[in-house]
């Protein structure tokens, strides 16, 4: 089967985006509405960190100053962690939906979305309806953001109107800490610059343990006891621009905690040498072909033409390397599972054929979506307290 190339994808993408992904505090004087990146940079802790190049970035605790409801880096949960949210999850889901709804009922949540978002969004938001919580979005274009409101007093006007829980999406890595600290309400990543997004590697990993259970399906999700060894023998590959995907980077740091291997896959340019300094059991293969000959599941990532900051890629070349076509897959990996966070750019990285064929798990990502990211409003929800007893305390 020849591989299916769009016209509109043959073009080198030559776009140059100044803003970094870093930033650097220099420049928090002359935030510009209309770049939201610059307005949060009043934060010195957070100047010019690059992510693969600063390991503790990474750290496996969580700094004090943050609320423990708080989901910003998987690093930060333990593996009793995981278990626990993975057992909330499945309770969650087999609970009655109207005594679901009396879970959280009336609690206030708030959604703060400075980057454009499909599947995070919706299901976040659905999650909190479907816990009883209250919602609101405030998204970059139509909020005083576009005047020029930092992150900072944002977030403490939203928590002056009684929300409990943010969640966040940001184009800065490091976004989540400042609203944390500025707050001091839990705060749920929902994807921060090239950094992480905790959310998509449980619901990854939720997705890979319902098809390669630790031990009889049903009994592994309804009570998932996680430990380093869950995914012995289990490798999944990672393709494509890994460079700028918070989604590469947190599976990458919570997958071989339980004893998967992973593989970073793409060309140099996408995928420099030292991203396998990340952690141990991540290594780099170049060779798409040997990659999924090793693999379980494989994890096709898009471009992210909104980071490439000037880099140039010949996408023809790049379709000939890494697209995942039917063709490709039948010959090395037949079996594998494949998944992709979404958006998905079909005729780029993933042609329609493979991406709504018999070994796609797309869908079934985005209903675990949902029911992690339920979860994981749980977790934040039971950790703060409610308003009305936060101030009777204070009385
Ligand atoms: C993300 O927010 O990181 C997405 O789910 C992946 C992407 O944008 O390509």
């Amino acid at each position: 089967m020849p591989i299916q190339r769009k016209t509109s994808a043959k073009k080198a993408i030559r776009k140059t985006h100044p803003a970094s992904q870093t930033g650097g505090g220099a420049r928090s004087s002359h935030s510009s509405p209309k770049n939201p990146s610059l307005i949060l940079l009043e934060d010195p802790a957070l100047r010019s960190r690059n992510t693969f190049a600063t390991p503790q970035f990474h750290s496996a605790f969580s700094p004090g100053f943050l609320h423990p409801g708080s989901s910003i880096s998987v690093s930060h949960f333990t593996l009793q962690d995981v278990s626990r949210i993975l057992e909330e999850a499945s309770e969650l889901e087999a609970m009655p939906v109207f005594r679901r709804a009396q879970r959280f009922a009336k609690r206030r949540v708030a959604l703060l979305f400075y980057e454009s978002s499909t599947r995070t969004r919706t299901s976040f938001e659905l999650a909190a309806k479907s816990l009883g919580a209250d919602t609101v979005l405030v998204s970059a274009l139509s909020s005083s953001i576009e005047k020029g409101e930092s992150l900072k007093d944002t977030g403490i006007t939203l928590r002056s109107l009684g929300a409990e829980c943010i969640i966040l999406r940001h184009p800065n890595s490091g976004a989540p800490y400042v609203l944390g600290r500025a707050t001091g309400l839990p705060i749920l990543n929902a994807g921060d610059g090239s950094h992480e997004h905790p959310s998509q590697a449980l619901l990854d990993l939720r997705t890979i343990l319902a098809h390669f259970p630790a031990d009889n399906g049903t009994a592994a999700r309804r009570k998932p006891s996680i430990t380093d060894r869950t995914l012995d023998g289990i490798t999944v590959t990672i393709v494509g621009d890994i460079l700028h995907s918070r989604v590469a980077r947190s599976n990458a740091l919570l997958l071989p905690r339980l004893g998967a291997r992973v593989l970073f896959c793409g060309p140099e340019m996408l995928l420099p040498g030292f991203a396998a300094n990340i952690g141990p059991g991540v290594e780099i293969e170049r060779s798409f072909e040997r990659a999924l000959r090793l693999s379980n599941v494989v994890i096709m990532l898009r471009i992210q033409k909104e980071r490439l900051s000037g880099l140039q890629i010949d996408l023809e070349d790049y379709m000939e390397q890494y697209q995942l076509h039917m063709e490709r897959l039948a010959a090395y990996a037949p079996t594998a599972m494949i998944l992709h966070p979404g958006p998905m750019i079909r005729g780029l990285e993933i042609t329609s054929e493979v991406a709504d064929g018999p070994n796609s798990a797309v869908a079934e990502q985005v209903y675990h979506g949902s029911i992690i990211r339920m979860a994981l409003l749980a977790r934040a929800l039971d950790a703060s307290p409610k308003k009305n007893e936060q101030s009777s305390r204070h009385r």
